[in-house]
């Protein structure tokens, strides 16, 4: 391998929370990323134990943390403000089964990963993990589409400071940062309140 996907797929900055839809947009930006290393894992003819942890690590943590911060604070804050026009009910349904549909398929990709960890083996020795790493970031790519075209943009039009404010407060929570993001500073007074 010429190169760790760690320094392809950079972290993003804490400071970004204070934006927290572009936050959204950085990271769905990092998970198409993550779709890229999949379809190279999975065609790469050599063990790449790095890759392949990484991107299990991706899946256990980056993927499950996404799917919770939008289920739990982005979703429910978009049903609270979302206008008639925006047929949001439909759009947010659609995605919800999407993410179930995603952690039934995360969970199949965390086997494969961890078996060819366990046997030292690349991922396209086997065509049922191939095609089950190939169909994930397909569907995954597709679900970033939708969300960055149709959602964010919805968010940004409706979503008040205080709630951008509360929703970064939630995204620091979860992921346990206890510093306050620095950003714009009437978010970064916002959330104070
Ligand atoms: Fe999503
Ligand atoms: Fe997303």
């Amino acid at each position: 391998m010429t190169s760790l996907p760690r320094a392809q797929v950079a972290e993003n900055p804490d400071s970004l929370l204070a934006d927290p839809i572009a936050w959204f947009l950085a990271e769905h930006h990092r998970h198409r990323q993550f779709c890229d290393l999949m379809q190279r894992a999975s065609i790469a003819t050599g063990f790449e134990p790095d890759l392949i942890a990484w991107l299990l690590k991706f899946v256990v943590e980056d993927l499950s943390l996404h799917v919770l911060d939008e289920e739990q604070d982005l979703f429910p804050l978009l049903r609270a403000r979302a206008e008639p026009e925006d047929s949001i009910d439909a759009l947010l349904g659609r995605l919800t089964g999407e993410h179930e549909k995603d952690l039934l398929r995360a969970a199949a990709v965390r086997r494969h990963l961890e078996t060819c960890l366990r046997l030292q083996v690349p991922i396209s020795g086997n065509n049922v993990r191939r095609r089950s790493l190939q169909a994930f970031a397909t569907q995954e790519r597709s679900h970033l589409a939708l969300e960055n075209a149709a959602v964010l943009p919805i968010a940004r039009l409706r979503l008040s400071e205080r709630d951008l404010a509360n929703l970064s407060r939630r995204l620091a929570a979860r992921r346990d940062i206890t510093r306050r993001p620095a950003g714009r500073s009437t978010d970064a007074k916002a959330v104070t309140r």
